[in-house]
């Protein structure tokens, strides 16, 4: 089966700036996949690209199998773009009937109800946009994203304006989608919510990836450190499978143990080693 997104050796220079240069990237189906990188590495471009919205000078896309852009890769595409606003006079349910109708699904009100249950909204469809909160109108924008049941969600930055308890929801409804086999593109910078939610990363600098791979390979194990009377002992090269013959051993010695801890190279760590340091 097609992959969900495909793209390769993707190039786009807007003018003078050339924002990505021959990223190669697959999101299969059912699939996760973190998108990282400083501000201005090129992750929204790729995602326009993906949507169609912007045109690649080098390259290609393709979604669900169809060159993106076409009728057939947007009708398996959702979208919940970086700056988004919707209208503010239009409710809820409003927003939600004006996409259905966008996206041509005839899945009336129990498709509307469903989104904004699946958000944490069902008790908002009657309010209006301008009345609600900045974590209101994103997870809004994610029940957008999914009218008309797509097979692959493009979503740039969905959880920066929302609270804890709304990157939850957010971080459950991804799990959702995922075991419902809905593929997954997450631009976002909030690395430790990466690290939670997504199978792969791939991390861009400059336009071109730097770093990828499976999101727990890529976290390395870095030793194991135990708490006992003296102190805490850090034991260099072991990981997991290590930690009851060292206890065994301590035990043996006479030590007391308090606790173990399994070390490991957190996302965050691998990121800033990806892009060392870079800023926009
Ligand atoms: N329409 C445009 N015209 C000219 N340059 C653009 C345009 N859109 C993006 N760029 C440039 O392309 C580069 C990549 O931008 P892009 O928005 O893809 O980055 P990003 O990784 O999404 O950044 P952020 O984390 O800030 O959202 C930047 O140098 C940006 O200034
Ligand atoms: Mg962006």
């Amino acid at each position: 089966m097609a992959a969900a997104l495909a793209v390769r050796g993707l190039g786009k220079r807007y003018g003078r700036v050339e924002a990505l240069r021959g990223v190669d990237l697959e999101v299969g189906e059912g699939e996760l996949v973190g998108l990282l990188g400083p501000n201005g590495a090129g992750k929204s471009t790729l995602v326009k690209i993906a949507c169609g919205l912007v045109r690649p000078t080098a390259g290609e896309a393709t979604v669900c199998g169809a060159p993106a852009g076409s009728a057939a890769a947007r009708a398996a595409l959702g979208y919940l773009a970086e700056l988004f606003r919707f209208p503010g006079w239009y409710t809820a349910d409003e927003v939600l009937a004006l996409h259905q109708r966008l996206g041509r699904s005839d899945r009336g009100a129990a498709e509307r109800r469903e989104l904004l249950d699946l958000v944490g909204l069902a008790d908002a469809a009657d309010r209006r946009v301008e009345a609600m909160s900045k974590g209101m109108s994103q997870r809004l924008g994610i029940a957008q994203a999914l009218v008309g049941r797509p097979r692959l969600l493009l979503l740039d930055e969905p959880t920066s304006a929302l609270d804890p308890v709304g990157r939850r929801t957010v971080r459950v409804l991804l799990e959702e989608l995922k075991a419902r086999g809905v593929a997954v593109l997450l631009n976002s910078h909030l690395l430790s919510e990466v690290e939670l939610v997504c199978d792969r990363v791939a991390i861009l600098l400059d336009g071109a990836l730097v770093a990828g791979g499976v999101t727990e390979e890529l976290a390395r194990p870095r030793g194991v450190e135990v708490d006992v009377d003296g102190g805490m002992r850090r034991y260099e090269h072991a990981g997991r499978a290590d930690v009851p013959g060292i206890v065994a051993r301590l035990i043996r010695d006479g030590e007391q143990v308090y606790g173990v801890r399994v070390l490991r190279s957190t996302l965050e760590e691998v990121y800033l080693d990806a892009v060392g340091g870079a800023t926009e």
